[in-house]
C-alpha cells in the first residue's frame, strides 16, 4: 500500500500561487489523515481526529481564500462555488461526529470521501476559475 493517499500532481494547478499553495497543504493534510487511520487501535481514532480537526479549520481558512478571490474576480459561479463549500464543511462535520460516538471506527471510508471530494472540487469546479486567477491579487 503506498504510503500517500493522493500523489500531488501539477494537473491540480489553478494558476493562483497562494489558492495552489494551500491546494498542496490539503493534500498533505489528506496524506497526514490516511497516516492516522492505518496506525490502527485507539491510536488511530486518537491520531485521525486530531489530524481531520486540523484539517477542517485549514479548510476553512483556504474557502474563506478562495471565496474573496471570486468576489475580487466576480467570478460568475461564485454562488453555486460558495454552496459546494458550505455542503462539504456540514458534512465533513457530521461525518466527525458519527467517527467520535463509535467505540471501532474505521475512518479509511471517511478519508477516502476527502479524497474522492477534493480531487473532485479540484478537477471540476476550482478549474473553472483558471481564467479569472491571472486578474486578481490575493
Ligand atoms: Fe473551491
Amino acid at each position: 500500500m503506498a504510503n500517500e493517499l493522493i500523489a500531488w500532481s501539477d494537473d491540480f494547478l489553478v494558476g493562483n500561487s497562494v489558492i495552489d499553495g494551500q491546494h498542496k497543504e490539503l493534500v498533505r493534510m489528506t496524506n497526514e489523515c490516511w497516516a492516522g487511520c492505518r496506525i490502527g487501535g485507539v491510536v488511530a481514532k486518537v491520531s485521525f481526529l486530531k489530524a481531520i480537526q486540523g484539517a477542517v479549520l485549514y479548510v476553512k481558512t483556504h474557502f474563506a481564500t478562495e471565496e474573496e478571490f471570486m468576489r475580487k474576480a466576480r467570478y460568475p459561479l461564485f454562488a453555486a462555488h460558495k454552496k459546494q463549500h458550505e455542503d462539504f464543511v456540514a458534512e465533513v462535520a457530521a461525518q466527525i461526529r458519527v467517527f467520535e460516538s463509535e467505540d471501532n471506527p474505521n475512518p479509511t471510508a471517511f478519508v477516502e470521501y476527502l479524497m474522492h471530494w477534493i480531487l473532485e472540487h479540484i478537477a471540476n469546479s476550482d478549474k473553472k476559475y483558471m481564467p479569472y486567477t491571472a486578474k486578481v491579487q490575493l
